[in-house]
């Protein structure tokens, strides 16, 4: 049994009309990646905030190596080496990145004067740790989102606490900066530190959690070893009964088949008879929009980049509009017949950031212009302003540099950018990620409209509620294979689970 650095004993948090946590017990092990998982409104960040010395609780217990504690505000729990990083972002947007590091930890001459020198180097030393080049002078307003979780991540790290506590840490993170993460949680736990992480995204948890302990209605529901529960346990343990979804999807009709595929298959490299896409076969029409869902390795990236041309090696068919795309088409030559991919990591693939919005949309659509219309400037400004506006992109002058939109917005720069290549079927790879909840709602109704207007969709993300909520029509993938299909009606999130973990080796026998 490993050993328990912090045990919260019966800690009962009541709100004025809720009762957010009911004699929960939780413990904290020592040097481990501690998974804490549950619905919204579960009680999570209650019992964090508890912790930190942000909330106090009603009735309980907190043992912090066997003694009693009990933190009454932040700095009390810092000066425990207890820290969190919050799941609301909480920077002052109008001081600078190295200033938000070390607020209220300033490093001073004599008590007085800030050595903002000694700061900002010590700010770009913790950066270089995330592998996230910003400058520590930048102002906090002037990051995206996902830049601003990763202040608060190298703010966290600078205090060197004994637990650190991650509530949704990743949501506004791409996948590569979500890498980057996995790797500073395992220098840390090498270092002794132990970690209480909190995610709804499955697929991260069973990479990096040593225990996991579910929270329902404000209750414990359980505890466990990593190693001795499958997916299947944590979802029916989260959920608790099967939920099927509430949505109407807006009514309209279908078109012609947009998109065929036949028997794709891609071989990892190196193996035999090992497919990183194993014969998958489906169809899309136009106005349709379909979600894929699965977990991490599932093949879903490899799916996108196969249709776009970059494994000119696969096997397989694709049919695009009736006409049959040749495997070795280029990239280029598939934008020309009518496909388009939205990347997911879009600071790197998606957007030239010292470029302006306007250059940025007109990129991928040049050849177009130049083959059609001489390029013609006019026409240019025209269509730039015609999407800006369709899209509601908020920016004063579409001369502008891109890198001084929000996050939601330089998203909606891309879209509009794979739409002036005037697409039949467009590829979206987590469309919201790192995006804020209102941007969410707008692109998806963005979605929606294009889908009305004929264009085949194809979206993939990790986020179950939003692949639900979104489609017409759902497949899921699991090594390599498309383990199931279904309508939005007929999907439910336990059968969606199950489906993208057929063939995991983690399918262990249940607890
Ligand atoms: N400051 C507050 N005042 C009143 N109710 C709150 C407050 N904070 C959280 N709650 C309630 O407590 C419950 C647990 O919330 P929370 O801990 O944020 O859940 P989770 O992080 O698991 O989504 C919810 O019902 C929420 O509405
Ligand atoms: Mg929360």
């Amino acid at each position: 049994m490993d050993d328990i650095i912090l045990r919260a004993e019966k800690i009962t948090k009541i709100y004025p009309g809720t009762v957010a946590l009911d004699e929960v017990n939780f413990n904290i092990y020592r040097g481990k990646v501690n998974a804490l998982i549950g619905e919204n409104g579960a009680g999570k960040s209650t019992l964090m905030k508890i912790l930190a010395g942000v909330e106090q609780y009603t009735d309980g217990t907190l043992l912090l190596n066997g003694k009693e504690i009990a933190p009454k505000s932040p700095r009390e729990a810092e000066s425990l080496g207890i820290g969190i990083i919050y799941q609301e972002l909480n920077l002052f947007p109008n001081l600078s990145v190295s200033e938000n590091i070390h607020m209220a930890h300033e490093i001073t001459r004599g008590g007085m004067v800030i050595k903002h020198g000694e700061q900002e180097k010590r700010a770009a030393g913790l950066l270089a740790r995330l592998e996230q080049p910003i400058n520590p002078r930048t102002l906090v307003a002037n990051l995206r989102i996902g830049q601003q979780q990763i202040v608060e991540i190298a703010k966290a790290l600078s205090q060197e606490m004994q637990i650190l506590i991650m509530d949704e840490p990743t949501s506004a993170l791409s996948t590569s900066e979500v890498e980057i993460l996995f790797r500073v949680i395992q220098e840390l736990k090498a270092q002794g530190v132990s970690i209480v992480y909190i995610s709804h995204k499955l697929d991260e948890l069973l990479q990096i959690a040593d225990y996991v302990t579910v929270l329902r209605d404000g209750e414990l529901v359980a505890e466990s070893p990593m190693e001795k529960v499958n997916l299947r346990w944590i979802v029916q343990s989260m959920v608790g009964h099967d939920t099927a979804v509430s949505y109407t999807p807006p009514k309209h009709d279908f078109g012609e088949e947009i998109l065929r595929v036949e028997n794709l298959t891609l071989e990892r490299p190196g193996k035999v008879q090992a497919y990183l896409l194993d014969h998958v076969s489906f169809s899309l029409r136009a106005g349709e929009i379909v979600g894929i869902y699965g977990l991490m390795g599932a093949g879903r990236t490899e799916l996108f980049e196969t249709l776009m041309g970059l494994h000119p090696h696969a096997g397989g068919e694709i049919w695009l509009a009736g006409q049959k795309v040749e495997m070795k088409a280029a990239i280029n030559q598939r934008i020309q017949t009518g496909m388009m991919l939205i990347p997911e990591d879009r600071q790197r693939e998606g957007l030239v950031q010292t470029l302006s919005v306007s250059h940025n949309m007109l990129l991928a659509s040049l050849r177009n212009y130049l083959a059609r219309f001489y390029l013609s400037s006019a026409k240019e400004k025209a269509n730039v302003d015609r999407l800006i506006k369709e899209l509601a992109i908020k920016v004063s002058n579409p001369q502008n540099l891109i890198s001084s939109l929000s996050g939601g917005n330089q998203q909606k720069v891309v879209v509009a950018k794979a739409l002036l290549t005037s697409p039949k079927l467009l590829l979206m790879d987590e469309p919201t990620r790192g995006i804020d909840v209102g941007a969410k709602a707008e692109i998806f109704s963005i979605m929606s409209e294009l889908a009305k207007r004929g264009l085949g969709i194809i979206f993939v993300s990790t986020e179950l509620k939003e692949v639900m909520a979104m489609a017409d029509r759902i497949l899921v993938m699991a090594k390599g294979r498309i383990t199931a299909e279904m309508s939005r009606l007929e999907a439910t999130e336990q059968a969606l689970v199950e489906a993208s973990v057929i063939g995991h080796e983690l399918i262990k026998t249940g607890v």
